[in-house]
């Protein structure tokens, strides 16, 4: 394999749990609002974009997808792994809770400027959830986020991140699981 194609395969295969997290998010959606309708100023909190059912159902299905993909790492393929069991739950949960965390905050700055539930707002929509899981995997999984995220890493996620979320979002619009396709 080339290298760039390298640099692209590991850094979608360290970012899938918090991929996973926020399309399950979406794709779950929910009906309880995490901010209980709550109003801050003239807008609400977070909105009823975010709900109670997404956080959790998203949070499972990232840290499962990556129990899954760990059991393939080193030894079937040659892609970076999570840990040994228990150490593994710390980088995990930090990609999913984080990247829930980082779309919280998204929407928390989207309504704080005015704009509603589901209008688009380039870049922050994107890549929210990428800033939410660095920040908690900076915390807590330190060296095994300065490990495995070096530079070329860290840029080709950053690139790759908006192209994918765009694609999977499209895809959510169109079997009708969005109502935007952003
Ligand atoms: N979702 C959810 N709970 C979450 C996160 C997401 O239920 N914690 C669901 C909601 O149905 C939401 C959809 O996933 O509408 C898509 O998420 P997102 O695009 O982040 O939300 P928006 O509806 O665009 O809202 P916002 O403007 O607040 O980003
Ligand atoms: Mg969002």
């Amino acid at each position: 394999m080339s290298a760039v194609l390298y640099t692209i395969a590991t850094a979608v295969w360290l970012m899938l749990p918090a991929y996973i997290t926020n399309s399950s998010a979406a794709f779950f959606g929910g009906t309880i609002p995490i901010d209980r309708g709550i109003y801050w100023g003239k807008s609400r909190l977070l909105g009823d974009g975010k709900t109670y059912e997404g956080l959790i159902k998203g949070i499972s299905c990232g840290v499962i997808v990556g129990i899954v993909q760990n059991l393939f790492a080193g030894e079937y393929i040659d892609l970076p792994s999570f840990g040994t069991f228990p150490f593994f739950f710390v980088p995990l949960v930090c990609l999913s809770a984080g990247a829930m965390l980082g779309d919280l905050l998204g929407s928390f700055l989207k309504r704080r400027v005015g704009l509603k539930r589901g209008a688009p707002f380039p870049l922050v929509d994107q890549l929210d959830f990428v800033a939410g899981a660095w920040l908690l995997l900076f915390l807590f999984a330190r060296e095994w986020f300065i490990d495995f995220f070096p530079l070329n890493i860290i840029l080709a996620i950053i690139v790759i991140t908006p192209l994918l979320h765009l694609l999977t979002n499209y895809l959510g619009f169109k079997i009708g699981k969005k109502q935007v396709p952003w």
